[in-house]
């Protein structure tokens, strides 16, 4: 929250003088923001050390004393005396004084002012900060304690908003963040986030130090027992007194997690690997996204930095090297993994953010998976029918593959699940599968403008539908031979134009019976997928940024190594090679149902076309990096059909030509397409500046324009490079382009 008005300057009150009060009124003090702080606590020593230290500027001889003239009053007691000293200070309070605390636990501080104040509560302001120190007493006392910490304040209902300005104020002096939460929700999370882990920390060590006599253990003790053992050194008596006065949320988590402890205990017990591993995977995954939030926040939000990529002019590219795996195949190979009987063992796995994202839903679905390691990942399928009901919304980041492939998927599952996206996919349409899958008989709601969240319900029955495709759209098509799979009768998807077809050749590898008969794909319920090895080929459309970096550079030549040559991917070979581009396949071989070739790319000058409508769907993530081979071209080059592009992780057509002109290129946007005159062979692009659009071929492909570009290319808000192509920058500076990374 932020508070505008500054409230006029107060009075403070601190009962109780130990770190954490002691730390925020000395930083009130410096700050001036305060007229005085008298403190009161048991301890003369604290009292006078107190003073000397610069925390208060006088000290009382009771706590009646302390407030009796004091705007704002500091409760930092042990919480257990809350009520005790409310008793004592309740009638010396000048009328109007606010109250407020700074305890862990804040239901018992709730009960005990209702208890002693009746309904006289509106200048109550209950608070949390979440700070804290290895050291205390107010000889630790630090004015920097709570920069950029997060307090937490739980007003009241009757919380009069003056006084919570006033509180909020207080602490966004000394630099801290300040929220809101309700008494009892902030003791449910407390519970589970700091209160559960010291009770095992001091619990695991009281069990060690005596079950081994001669504290031999000690000796041995390595950093798993210094990490996991380090709260145990905190205060007994605080401890204590937060257990006590949080009982039933502290008692809530440690049956949950007994709960847990006695599952994984049997896992152990029977040697149940795939249990084991389901909570170790499960919990690794967490523990890393929770260290990436904390290496970029302590205790607060801070804004994540912007990536742009700094690229500068010229170049020639070489060498031989391989692009990361396919991110169509990946998704696909956690999908039918997951719902077939037994271990699925998947190489080249791309370990991009989109294809995480499906295997981290499948995870959240009870599925256990081993890895990424290396490209390679271990799913222990459950069957057709062995998903569970993830614990929360499954969100797919930036994919639209995860979102409509999944939503076909789960249509017919027998649990309700949500499908949210980030704000690009969050714009994305999801009409194009809802509808066919409402067809089928799914339960499925978009928002109103047929956008995610996608909300599937569980339905009796799915029926088989003959469905033709009013646009060229794999996803769309695989989505509904997913439904397919719980569908009584015979599932039919007829297409305009061939698609990727990734889904039918991997269901067969799977042992799946689907039939292809022109251009209609049809399956039948009631089968099973068996277990297989996945051998991932290398993304074409990641190998296309290189094919195109390669055909404008003068005196380039590089080899692709194993990129999948699926003929429904082939475009950008095809549109190339009639552009005038020298590309030669190599090795070429069939891996897992799936052909793959070495590819050799050596410069040549290049020439505009009209793009066969046919090749727009076989090549329709590439037509970012295909511009800017258009744009070097001798002559014109015309798209059409390919409106598809406007809904893509960006509207392409507009960020490319919008891109394109700032780098002074002759082009024109249409509906449909784009008509680029290129400069030739001998011309070039201006430097300047590009948006992304958050969209990762849009940053690649300006990328890779800066070979023949005269001045600096700077491409902004690249992290979105990580959907598809890990890895990018340093890839394509071993290939020869100069380009660097800038976070702001
Ligand atoms: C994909 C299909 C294509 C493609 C996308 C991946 C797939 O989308 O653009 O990057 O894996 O099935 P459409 O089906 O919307 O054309």
């Amino acid at each position: 929250m932020s508070v505008t008005l500054k409230p006029p300057v107060p009075k403070v009150a601190i009962i109780g003088l130990g770190l954490i009060g002691g730390s925020w009124v000395k930083g009130l003090r410096l700050n001036k923001a305060v007229a005085c702080v008298v403190g009161f606590d048991r301890n003369q020593d604290s009292m006078q050390m107190a003073i000397e230290l610069g925390v208060i500027d006088r000290s009382a001889a009771s706590p009646a004393e302390a407030v009796a003239d004091a705007d704002v009053v500091i409760l930092s007691v042990p919480i257990l005396a809350t009520h005790e000293i409310l008793l004592a200070i309740k009638d010396a309070l000048k009328p109007g004084a606010i109250i407020t605390d700074v305890g862990s636990v804040k239901g018992n501080v709730e009960a005990a002012i209702r208890d002693v104040f009746k309904a006289d509560v509106s200048n109550f302001v209950l608070g949390h900060p979440i700070a804290g120190s290895e050291k205390s007493g107010i000889t630790a006392a630090d004015e920097t304690l709570f920069a950029n910490h997060k307090v937490i304040l739980t007003p009241l209902a009757e919380t009069a908003e003056n006084a919570l300005a006033m509180v909020a104020y207080l602490w966004q002096v000394v630099g801290a963040k300040v929220e809101t939460m309700a008494v009892a929700h902030h003791d449910e999370v407390l519970a589970a986030t700091s209160h559960l882990p010291h009770l095992l920390a001091y619990s695991l060590v009281d069990t060690l130090a005596h079950s081994h006599e001669n504290k031999e253990i000690f000796n041995y003790a390595a950093g798993g027992f210094r990490d996991f053992t380090r709260i145990a050194a905190s205060s007994p008596k605080m401890w204590h007194d937060i257990f006590t006065a949080n009982k039933g949320a502290v008692l809530d988590a440690l049956d949950l997690f007994t709960r847990d402890l006695t599952s994984l205990r049997e896992a152990v017990a029977s040697s149940d690997s795939t249990a084991m591993m389901g909570v170790f995977t499960r919990a690794k995954v967490a523990r890393d996204h929770f260290s990436a939030i904390l290496a970029r926040r302590s205790y607060v939000g801070s804004k994540s930095k912007q990536i742009n990529y700094i690229a500068q002019p010229g170049g020639v590219i070489s060498g031989t090297f391989r692009v990361p795996g396919d991110k169509s195949i990946s998704h696909r190979a956690i999908m039918l993994g997951s719902i077939a009987q037994g271990i699925t063992q998947v190489t080249g796995f791309l370990e991009g953010e989109d294809s995480l994202a499906t295997l981290q839903a499948f995870r959240d679905m009870g599925v256990v998976i081993e890895g990424p390691h290396r490209g390679c990942v271990t799913i222990h399928g459950v069957g057709l029918y062995g998903l569970q009901a993830p614990p929360n919304s499954l969100y797919l980041g930036n994919s639209g593959t995860s979102m409509r492939l999944l939503a076909g998927l789960l249509a017919g599952q027998s649990f309700a699940v949500e499908l949210s996206g980030d704000g690009s996919l969050s714009k994305r349409p999801m009409s194009r599968v809802a509808n066919p899958l409402r067809n089928m008989g799914a339960n499925i709601e978009t928002a109103n403008d047929g956008c995610p969240p996608v909300v599937i319900q569980p339905v009796e029955k799915l029926n088989a539908i003959e469905y033709t495709l009013p646009m060229a759209s794999a996803q769309v098509k695989s989505s509904v031979l997913l439904a397919g799979l719980y569908a009584n009768g015979t599932t039919v998807v007829v297409e305009p134009a061939p698609t990727r077809d990734h889904t039918e050749r991997m269901l067969k590898g799977f042992g799946y019976d689907v039939k292809v008969a022109g251009n209609a794909v049809s399956l039948q319920a009631g089968g099973k997928l068996t277990a297989c090895n996945i051998d991932v080929p290398t993304d074409i459309s990641s190998a296309a940024f290189f094919m195109v970096a390669a055909s404008i550079a003068k005196g380039s030549d590089i080899t692709l190594e194993h990129v999948g040559i699926n003929p429904t991917r082939m475009g950008v070979v095809n549109i190339l090679r009639l552009m005038g581009a020298n590309i030669v396949l190599l090795n070429e071989k069939e891996v897992g149902g799936e052909p793959v070739a070495d590819i050799r790319i050596q410069y040549a000058p290049l020439k505009g076309v009209n793009i066969p409508k046919a090749q727009v769907p076989l090549a329709i993530d590439e037509f970012p990096a295909i511009f800017i081979a258009a744009a070097c071209a001798q002559g014109q080059t015309v798209l059409s059909g390919a409106e598809e592009l406007r809904v893509k992780e960006s509207d392409r057509i507009q960020a490319m030509v919008d891109g394109l002109m700032k780098l002074g290129v002759d082009i024109k946007g249409t509906q449909d397409g784009a008509i680029i005159n290129g400069f030739g062979a001998e011309g070039a692009f201006k430097g300047g500046s590009i948006h992304s659009q958050h969209d990762h071929r849009i940053a690649m492909s300006f990328t890779v324009a800066s070979l023949r570009a005269e001045g600096v290319i700077e491409i902004q808000d690249c992290a979105n490079v990580a959907t598809s192509f890990p890895g990018f920058v340093e890839l394509a500076q071993s290939a020869g382009m100069n380009v660097l990374i800038k976070s702001e």
